[in-house]
């Protein structure tokens, strides 16, 4: 089974309380998310293999560390992913940013790929899928299901707030997936909603409601 890490760090969990007041402007909210990711991108990379290289100081030459191996891509599932993905870039900003739309067919309710555009060497690359909220899972489960349907196999998932329910379903879909949430919190109410949450994120992100 991979990994689940929750952030412990203060800052994060403040900046998360900051974020779930309803009273928070769709202007700090969007700051507040971008700031969050920015910290999560630090845990998320915290596996990043290194190299040696040569290096010449003003002082001497020496040998220091240099990130190596694996591009990284940063997949945002539309729309509220978008959210998180200037702060990753801020800190890996050298990242290719690809897309992923969903919507729930109202009949079947299984979730349908309206849009798809990766960096072309995404198979080549650890991809990281953000979303702000993993709620029932669907949304995410079915992301990193076509990702992999398109030969994607090194992939992470990284959200602002998760619901115990959609973490399990995510963890026994896809067991190959590490997870890094901000904030794990209570359970989801009847409408799928993450409670306590933040309501829709979407919304709050682009102030349409
Ligand atoms: C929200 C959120 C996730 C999904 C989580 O998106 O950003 O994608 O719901 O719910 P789930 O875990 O039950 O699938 P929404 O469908 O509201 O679309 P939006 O991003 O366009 O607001
Ligand atoms: N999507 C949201 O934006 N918020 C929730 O609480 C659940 C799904």
């Amino acid at each position: 089974m991979a990994k689940v890490f929750v952030m412990d760090h203060p800052l994060v969990q403040h900046k998360v309380t900051m974020l779930r007041d309803k009273n928070t402007s769709t202007k700090d909210f969007r700051e507040l998310a971008e700031e969050i990711s920015l910290l999560m991108a630090y845990e998320v990379t915290r596996d990043l293999p290194l190299e040696d290289v040569e290096v010449e100081t003003p002082i001497c030459k020496t040998v220091a560390k240099t990130v190596a191996g694996r591009s990284l891509g940063i997949v945002p599932i539309l729309r509220a992913g978008l959210g998180m993905v200037n702060g990753m870039l801020k800190l890996v900003p050298n990242a290719k940013v690809g897309h992923i739309g969903l919507y729930r067919d109202p009949v079947t309710l299984k979730p349908v790929e309206y849009y798809c555009k990766l960096p072309a060497d995404a198979t080549d690359r650890t991809l990281i899928v953000v979303d702000p909220m993993l709620a029932t899972g669907g949304s995410a489960i079915a992301a990193i299901g076509f990702l992999k349907a398109r030969g994607c196999t090194n992939i992470k998932f990284c959200c602002l707030i998760a619901a115990p329910q959609g973490l399990k379903a995510l963890q026994e879909a896809h067991p190959d997936v590490d997870i890094f949430i901000a904030a794990l919190d209570e359970t989801l109410n009847d409408h799928a909603y993450i409670v306590p949450g933040l309501g829709d994120a979407g919304d709050r992100l682009f102030g349409t409601k």
